[in-house]
């Protein structure tokens, strides 16, 4: 002890207080920028590995590419869409969940599908998804390989719907498979109701030449920025002047194009042919007020305006593999007889599950099963979300399915209950209109938004079945998922209503891991 103090005076001999002010001073220094690091580290989005780029890209209905639209619409559209929309001829309805409370208006069948129309409910699956305007291009990816009715709600507050309208007139007028389609309409009862663009707004849309922004042209920001600089070096000093005099004109323009009209004008697109192109850069009026998107609303909309008794809830960006829709009702007919099939019956308290994947930037996607085997082993395709989500998508039996080779149908591989270890599973599956609705509180922003959809299976002790044979796909898309801080707290807030409701409702069953849910978090 003593000779320890002795080795401690020795040296504390030689730090004189000048020293020790300096090591005090550099301590401190130090102790905050560590805090600020790890500070920053939280609090800043991870970058995301950066893609791997190869030869192709991909864009919703590049099938399409180079061809014109033509003379004919291959869809049935109602109360006067798409130029048009006669308010007397419309009944709207609340949302399926929250109903006579509800804050959103649907109007079902804007647009309606001829293909199906006199399929009986055995005879077809329909493929349920929603959409937000911009991203309905991808519905033609859908039709082209979906064997069956296809329903879409579109979320379609103000002039969105002009927009949801030049789209889909532009499709039916491109694409036969379009005729499978069936368009639902909701919208925000509390602001202005959907409505198109007035005769003023398209002429002043045509006019207007669209400024270029780096996000409508096709150049990136440094590139725009370098020819702005050279245009400016070029000039002597005579046209210096006559260059500012300009620029300052046009500014001037711009501020007064704006005043006439008190709201931002609705965008008029322009389809060079039947392919999309750039599409999700539209700015929609959801965009321009940033309002959150009441994604379990479409769910349920597109969900009850399903004319078929088995149904996909999928999202619109998922792309099915070959022949999906008619090998899972080949597999039904099997599984249930046809004398129970044909008057309607439905398996009770099961879903089936369709494995999810998605494929790195460059890559096609796959369309069957071999194909995507070869792409996992290569490192060119994982299950859906396995970086930012790793417990959403994994399924139990993800190995098994992956090891079973290839067969022509769709079957069962294994009977699973979304319980521990299992209790964050968010899986996409064939149901029916028995299960429970997504909960409409919930927003898309705010993450997890089918999660409390699946507890409420949990609680009533739903079989899920995983299917092999079939699987849907979603292609890379340079596209990150804005969530927003205030969003998740809010769906936090709502989900915790939710579960004291479900708590009254049900029995707690511990496997379900009520709680677990509230880690409204991704990672
Ligand atoms: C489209 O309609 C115009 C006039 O109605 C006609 O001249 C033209 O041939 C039509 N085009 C096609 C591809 O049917
Ligand atoms: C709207 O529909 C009603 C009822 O069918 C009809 O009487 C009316 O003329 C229509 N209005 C327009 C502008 O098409
Ligand atoms: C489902 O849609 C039909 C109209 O197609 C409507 O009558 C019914 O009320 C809707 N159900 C719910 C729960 O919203
Ligand atoms: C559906 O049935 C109606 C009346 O029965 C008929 O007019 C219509 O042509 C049929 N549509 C299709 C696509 O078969
Ligand atoms: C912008 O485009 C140029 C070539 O078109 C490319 O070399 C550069 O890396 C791009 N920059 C960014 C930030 O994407
Ligand atoms: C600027 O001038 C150089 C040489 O005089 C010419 O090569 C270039 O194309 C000019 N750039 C623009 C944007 O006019
Ligand atoms: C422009 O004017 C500056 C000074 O005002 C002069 O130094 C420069 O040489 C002039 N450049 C040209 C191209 O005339």
């Amino acid at each position: 002890m003593s000779r320890c103090l002795r080795i401690f005076r020795a040296y504390s001999f030689r730090f004189t207080r000048r020293h020790s002010t300096i090591f005090l001073g550099v301590f401190f220094i130090l102790s905050v920028t560590i805090i600020l690091q790890l500070y920053a580290y939280r609090h800043h989005e991870h970058p995301h590995p950066p893609p791997s780029v190869g030869d192709f890209n991909y864009s919703p209905g590049a099938f399409l590419r180079g061809k014109q639209p033509g003379n004919i619409s291959y869809c049935l559209f109602n109360y006067g869409l798409p130029h048009g929309l006669n308010w007397s001829k419309i009944s709207v309805l609340p949302s399926p969940e929250t109903g006579s409370r509800s804050e959103y208006g649907v109007i079902y069948n804007a647009v309606q599908s001829i293909t199906y129309m006199n399929v009986s409910k055995v005879d077809a699956v329909t493929y349920v998804t929603q959409a937000t305007p911009e991203f309905l291009y991808h519905v033609v990816e859908i039709a082209k390989f979906w064997d069956g009715p296809i329903s879409v709600a579109v979320f379609v507050p103000d002039y969105d719907l002009d927009i949801a309208m030049q789209i889909l007139n532009h499709l039916c007028h491109c694409y036969p498979m379009m005729a499978k389609v069936s368009v639902h309409l909701f919208f925000p009862k509390r602001i202005t109701k959907p409505r198109l663009r007035t005769l003023q707004e398209i002429q002043m849309s045509l006019t207007t030449v669209p400024t270029p922004t780096f996000e409508s042209s096709n150049l990136n920001a440094s590139e725009l920025f370098k020819r702005k600089l050279e245009n400016y070096r070029n000039l002597t000093n005579n046209t210096r002047a006559e260059y500012i005099q300009k620029a300052r004109k046009n500014k001037i323009e711009r501020m007064m194009m704006r005043i006439p009209n008190t709201g931002p004008l609705p965008p008029h697109i322009k389809f060079e042919d039947c392919s999309s192109s750039g599409l999700e850069n539209v700015q929609t009026y959801r965009k321009v007020k940033l309002m959150t998107y009441p994604i379990n609303v479409g769910r349920n909309v597109a969900r009850n305006a399903s004319t078929t008794n088995y149904f996909l809830v999928s999202d619109i960006e998922m792309v099915p593999s070959n022949g999906l829709a008619t090998k899972f009702l080949k597999m039904i007919r099997k599984l249930m007889g046809d004398e129970k099939r044909d008057s309607g019956c439905v398996f009770v308290k099961t879903v089936f599950v369709v494995p999810l994947f998605e494929v790195v930037r460059g890559e096609q996607i796959p369309r069957n099963k071999r194909k995507l085997i070869q792409m996992i082993t290569a490192n060119r395709a994982t299950y859906f979300h396995q970086h930012v989500c790793p417990h959403c998508q994994r399924f139990p039996g993800l190995q098994t399915w992956l090891l079973r080779p290839e067969r022509d149908v769709v079957e069962p591989m294994l009977i699973a209950r979304r319980e521990y270890p299992y209790h964050r599973w968010e899986p996409l599956y064939f149901g029916t209109n028995k299960e429970p609705w997504y909960s409409e509180s919930l927003c898309w922003e705010g993450l997890q938004d089918k999660m409390t959809q699946m507890l409420e299976m949990c609680l009533q002790e739903y079989r899920m079945v995983v299917l092999d044979g079939g699987f849907l796909s979603h292609a890379a898309m340079p596209r990150i998922k804005k969530h927003r801080k205030r969003d998740e707290k809010q769906n936090s807030a709502q989900y915790w209503k939710i579960i004291e409701w479900l708590k009254k409702k049900y029995d707690d069953r511990q496997e379900c891991k009520l709680m677990w849910g509230s880690r409204l978090k991704n990672k």
